[in-house]
């Protein structure tokens, strides 16, 4: 299939729709990026990214002849060949998927369109079993209130980027996924993604392809089944988190290394290693969410998805194995320092969305701790998120680590391996450190004289 250049508009510019925008321009579709936060869209019109994502300046620079952003869904949608929904579904207090805003895209969509042409919907948000079709009914019951006929069709395309790697997931994806129901919709995603099922296009030079890359399968199902697959791709990498931070714990209390026991059973092409470190434990706007988004579906059903539950349960209970560990090794934390190292749920993102470091701290300052925090990248977000929250904000590790009884590593940085050790541990009352993702050089410490705390070593 030759490359043909589609119209397509992105409805919600966060960090799916940004990244799949700013990508779909980059391979030469005509794109824009909506969204109803007018901040968002004026700061993006100046070419700075909304959020932190490596590569993502560049490529929107790279991309900029072919990307526009606006507020306006009605100005954007005229000719558009493909609407790709992105905007969030979080979780309801019941753990269902809250997708109203999907909703209200749809109904936008059923208020405006007006053109004879196919258009395709794409749902990529993570929406539960049945979303396809709702929002089908949701676009025909408007266009039917304006007594107007459009040929539409909307299809299911789940989207498995990682923050932090956001971008060289979208050019270099292992799979793509569609499900739909009308051959149309499945020929107009094969058109909008040929650039990288075939990888025709030249790569980045900041985000090459990687070595031996393959280029990605492209799975073709129905509706349900492609919503399903991201539920459980989700829930499968959350529950093998879980499992090794099961294993962690058993693993310091019979006095076996969890690094070792990773890599031992993680070499084996069967379990294999990604998703094997053990810690404090996912964070996210997914895995909480989807996992919990799953389990109430199945629920619906009188069914329980019991792995599921049990690796939600495992992965809340390990955000306070960090804060046992500085109890067990300083007694009493009412008055302690307690410097915390990383903010975001992952490194190379500025998301706090379920970040364990915010659970951390909360429990840390209920049991009267005094709490310094230091993240090279998402503490403006946290003063913005979190003003009442009563920790000191620190420039730098340096001055974090001034007075402290402990330190906690809860995001592995890559900034923080090159602290100078000698240096901090001058400044600390005490020389404890918590590495809450195993991340630091344990002899190298130890050899200075910190207690160094691992997860799952003894
Ligand atoms: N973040 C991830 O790593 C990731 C990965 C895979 C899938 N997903 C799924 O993708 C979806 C989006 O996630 P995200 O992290 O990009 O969310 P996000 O919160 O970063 O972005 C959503 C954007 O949609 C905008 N929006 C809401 N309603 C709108 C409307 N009616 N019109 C226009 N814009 C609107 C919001 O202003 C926001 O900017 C979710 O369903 C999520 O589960 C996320």
């Amino acid at each position: 299939m030759v490359n043909k250049q589609l119209k397509v508009v992105i409805v919600g510019t966060g960090y799916v729709g940004l990244t799949t925008g700013v990508c779909l321009a980059y391979l030469g579709h005509r794109v824009t990026c909506v969204d109803v936060n007018e901040k968002i869209i004026s700061e993006l019109n100046k070419g700075k990214p909304t959020i932190h994502e490596p590569g993502m300046e560049e490529l929107m620079m790279l991309a900029r002849n072919n990307l526009v952003f606006s507020f306006s869904l009605k100005e954007a949608m005229p000719e558009a060949d493909i609407v790709v929904i992105a905007v969030g579904t979080p979780s309801k207090n019941n753990g269902d998927a809250d997708i109203s805003a999907v909703e209200r895209v749809a109904e936008e969509i059923g208020a405006i369109l007006n053109s004879d042409s196919p258009l395709v919907i794409v749902n990529k948000s993570t929406v539960p079993i049945g979303s396809a079709r709702r929002v089908e009914t949701v676009v025909k019951a408007k266009l039917e209130r304006r007594n107007v006929e459009c040929n539409f069709f909307v299809a299911s395309n789940p989207e498995f980027l990682r923050e932090g790697a956001a971008i060289r997931d979208t050019l270099y994806p292992d799979r793509i996924v569609v499900g739909f129901e009308s051959a149309q919709a499945f020929n107009i995603l094969g058109q909008l993604y040929n650039p990288i099922l075939k990888q025709t296009f030249e790569p980045p030079a900041f985000i090459p392809r990687p070595a031996e890359y393959k280029c990605p399968s492209f799975i073709a199902t129905n509706p349900t089944s492609a919503e399903l697959i991201k539920y459980a791709a989700n829930s499968f990498l959350a529950m093998k988190i879980s499992f090794i931070n099961e294993f962690a714990g058993l693993a310091e209390r019979v006095g076996a290394d969890i690094k070792e026991v990773a890599q031992g059973i993680g070499l084996d092409k069967r379990i294999g290693l990604d998703y094997l470190q053990a810690g404090l434990g996912w964070g996210g706007s997914c895995f909480g969410k989807d996992t919990r988004a799953i389990s109430y579906t199945a629920s619906q059903y009188g069914y329980k998805m019991e792995l599921v539950q049990s690796s939600i349960d495992v992965n809340y209970r390990q955000r306070m194995v960090a804060v046992e560990k500085l109890q067990r090794a300083l007694k009493v934390l009412r008055g302690s320092i307690i410097g915390i190292l990383g903010l975001s749920f992952k490194p190379n993102t500025d998301d706090l969305r379920d970040a364990p470091s915010v659970d951390i701290i909360n429990k840390l300052i209920e049991l009267g701790a005094r709490v310094r925090v230091f993240d090279p990248v998402a503490m403006p977000n946290f003063q913005r998120q979190y003003k009442n929250m009563a920790v000191e904000y620190c420039e730098d590790v340096i001055t974090l680590s001034i007075d402290c009884d402990a330190l906690v590593l809860v995001t592995e940085w890559h900034d923080f391996a090159k602290i100078d050790w000698g240096l901090i541990s001058r400044n600390m009352r005490q020389k404890i450190i918590v590495d809450g993702r195993n991340f630091v050089k344990n002899e190298e410490l130890e050899k200075i004289g910190f207690n160094y705390l691992g997860m799952g070593r003894f």
